[in-house]
Parts: C-alpha cells; structure tokens; sequence
C-alpha cells in the first residue's frame, strides 16, 4: 500500500511533505502500472484482499490519527474502563474506518447519519448509540443526552460549515476535535456567533487539524487491524473502464465505507 505523502515517513508532517502528495500535486493511483520509492510502501497483511487494502491509505490512516494521534507511538487507544466516547458523523470511508477502529479499541461509539437504513449497518459494526442527523438537525443535544451530558471525548469532524458549531456545544471537557474535512461547506453561515477561540476555550477543547499520518504510524495501524481482523467495509467494486461512474457514485454520497475501482478488471 502507499502512503499518501510520499515524504511523510514519521512525525509531523512539514510543508516540504505537501510536495509528495499522491493526487496532489503528484500524480493519483487510479492507474495499471506505477513506480512508488520502496520506503512510501506498506505490507498488506495476509488476510486482506486489495480491495479492501486499498482502503486503508487514506481514510484508514486518517482515523487512526484522529484517534491515536496524539497518544504516544505504538500505544494505541485501548479503553478498558474509561469508556472514552467517540462521534463519528457520517457513514463515509472515514467514518466507517473510525467507527471499526474505535469499537475494536472498546471506546464507545456514537455515529451519526442521514439514513436510518446506514443507522442499522452500522450497529451491525458495533456502533453503541446512533443519531439521524436528518431527522435530529439538534444532534449535539442527543449527544449530550448519551453521554450523560459529558459530552465525546473524541469528535470526527467531517461535516465542516454546518457541523463544527455543532460539534462545540458536544465535546467533552478537554476534549479533541479533529478537523478532517468540510462535506457541508467550508464557509460559515453568516449571522451572530461565538469566536472560535470562546468556542475552543469554554470547554478547554483541542482543536487538531488532520492531514492523514505519517508511514509510521500506518504500520502501527496495519498490525492493530491485523490483530483484530478488521476488514474495512467496501460498499462497491467497479471496473477500471467505469471509474467515472465510480467517482459520480461517490459524489451522490449513497455509499456506506469505501467505493473501490478495481486496476484491471470488471466490477461486482
Ligand atoms: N484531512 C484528511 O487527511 C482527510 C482524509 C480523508 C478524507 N478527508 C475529508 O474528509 C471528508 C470525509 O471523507 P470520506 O472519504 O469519508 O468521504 P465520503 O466517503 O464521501 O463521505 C460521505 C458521507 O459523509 C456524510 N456527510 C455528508 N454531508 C454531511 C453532513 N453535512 N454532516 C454529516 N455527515 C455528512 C454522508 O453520510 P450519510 O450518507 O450517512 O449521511 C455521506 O455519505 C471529506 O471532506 C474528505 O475530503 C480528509
């Protein structure tokens, strides 16, 4: 598997690593045949097929992060009391990845959706509480409600524009809000809001910008989905020639964990 930044071995990642970036600006991966530097690879462990191994580069490794990435190296979350609680929104590769990382480490998950039917597959994966962010457009009350107004310790905010406020009035005391991406926009609605130095400060909230993770921490994360047989959840394959259609599949957001294009074959 290659990594995402091709320079980004271990660490922080640095403004020099932004150069390596597959997609961006380097070349992406949906192609037959590619030279990668041996280093910016990864095994595949053994029970995995390559459809489920390409999953793991990207959004794999970005929930990862956002849990482990402030715990120390090879000391992953393993929660055995505490009950750490984690919000997920979004049934997304991210998400999906998230919410089978963070049930196999035994935090508590609390996932959240536009549909009930995604709701339901993802207390097949463990999911402990699970929110219509539709039909409950005030989801950072339930929030609140399951976790006995604590409030998550951990929040993936894939949401951006219409989610981040949100997002702040449910994080726990100390909590960590990981930046991750802006599927409902990346401008805020205009109007009266609090700065979000007040927001962050009010519950002395972590705010972490994540930019997938570095080679090593890849690793680390390949042997703990090795130890727990995680299988990361492939919605659909399609074939190389439909790539097209794979990306507008993608786009209309029907799917639940990864769209995968299989290099050299049909699709299923
Ligand atoms: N920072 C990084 O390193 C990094 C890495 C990977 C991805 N990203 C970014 O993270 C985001 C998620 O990536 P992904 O690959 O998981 O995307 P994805 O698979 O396309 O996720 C789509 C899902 O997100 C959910 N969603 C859409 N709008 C939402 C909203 N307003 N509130 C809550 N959920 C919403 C929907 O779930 P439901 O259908 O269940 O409602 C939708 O099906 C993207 O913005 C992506 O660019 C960042």
């Amino acid at each position: 598997m290659a990594i995402f930044n091709q320079s980004h071995l271990a660490g922080q990642i640095k403004e020099k690593d932004m150069a390596f970036g597959l997609g961006l600006p380097l070349p992406g991966c949906l192609t037959e045949y590619r030279c990668f530097p041996a280093e910016s690879l990864v095994s595949v462990p053994d029970y995995m097929t390559d459809e489920e191994a390409c999953c793991l580069p990207i959004a794999s490794v970005t929930a990862w992060m956002a849990i482990n990435g402030r715990r120390p190296l090879g000391q992953p979350a393993k929660d055995v009391s505490g009950r750490e609680s984690v919000l997920i929104q979004g049934t997304g590769g991210v998400a999906i990845a998230g919410l089978q990382i963070a049930h196999a480490a035994g935090l508590k998950t609390i996932i959240t959706s536009s549909s009930d039917t995604k709701l339901e597959q993802a207390k097949k994966l463990g999911a402990d509480e699970t929110i219509n962010y539709r039909t409950q457009p005030d989801w950072q009350d339930e929030v609140m409600n399951l976790t006995s107004n604590a409030g998550a310790d951990i929040i993936f905010e894939t949401g951006g524009a219409q989610t981040l406020r949100k997002s702040f009035d449910c994080i726990a005391f100390g909590g960590l809000i990981n930046c991750i991406g802006y599927l409902s926009g990346k401008e805020d609605a205009p109007g009266d809001r609090l700065n979000t130095n007040v927001l962050a400060l009010r519950r002395t909230v972590t705010l972490k910008g994540i930019l997938n993770g570095p080679k090593e921490r890849f690793e680390e994360m390949t042997e703990f989905y090795a130890q727990n047989k995680i299988r990361p959840v492939v919605d659909r394959v399609f074939g190389f020639e439909e790539a097209k259609e794979a990306l507008k599949y993608l786009y209309s957001g029907g799917h639940f964990g990864k769209v995968v294009v299989r290099v050299g074959g049909g699709g299923s």
